[in-house]
């Protein structure tokens, strides 16, 4: 994915692994990257690195997926720093494998948190921040908005790695063609 160097992307858990992986892939393309994590030592370390291979185009945000405000400063933070969102990996995610007449429902709800309600947040907030103000009238060519989604496995709901968000469109509207018959808070 190219991109000159004013296009910014958050990238929710990229303190690690897959996250800190596309984190650095979306550098290199010449995004300007915020690194958001819970996990402020790895988190940092993942920015730190990332900003030394691109020009400084990278920064650490510590960010809680399932609280929304925090969610909110840091896409504000990336449209601070670098002017812009134009993507947003909801790559943060939370399991706890148990036998299954073992799993606490603690541990349920807080993968469902992550997992679930955390890219809800993530999808919700971005559109907002990526979404023109309204038009007077509705144009076919009115830019589409391009959110990214990774979708956890830990759910029983489909994969869907990339949404085209019309912008300020209702949400029953702007459903993506993959959206999965399995995620009723979507579809009603
Ligand atoms: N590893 C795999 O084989 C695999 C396969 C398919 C899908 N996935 C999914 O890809 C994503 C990344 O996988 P991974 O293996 O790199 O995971 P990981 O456990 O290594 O990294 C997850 C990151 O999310 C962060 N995180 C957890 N809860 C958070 C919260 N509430 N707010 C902000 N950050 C939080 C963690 O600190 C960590 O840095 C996950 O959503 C996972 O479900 C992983």
């Amino acid at each position: 994915m190219a991109s000159d160097q004013r296009d910014g992307a958050v990238v929710t858990g990229a303190a690690s692994r897959i996250g800190r992986a596309i984190a650095a892939g979306l550098a290199k393309d010449g995004f300007s990257v915020v690194v958001a994590d819970l996990d402020e030592a790895n988190g940092r370390a993942a920015a730190k690195e990332i900003a030394a291979a691109n020009q400084g185009r990278a920064i650490f945000q510590r960010v809680d997926v399932t609280d929304r405000r925090s969610v909110s400063a840091a896409i504000e933070a990336c449209t601070r720093q670098f002017s812009s969102i134009k993507v947003m990996v909801n790559n943060a995610g939370f399991n706890k494998p148990e036998p299954f007449l073992e799993v606490s429902e603690a541990i349920w709800h807080k993968i469902i948190d992550v997992n679930a309600l955390g890219v809800l947040i993530g999808i919700q907030e971005a559109a907002n921040a990526m979404s023109p103000p309204e038009p007077k009238a509705r144009s076919s060519t009115q830019p589409r908005l391009r959110a990214v989604l990774a979708t956890p496995t830990s759910l029983p709901i489909a994969p869907a790695n990339s949404l085209s968000l019309r912008s300020r469109t209702p949400a029953r509207e702007r459903l993506p063609a993959t959206a999965s018959p399995s995620m009723p808070l979507l579809r009603e």
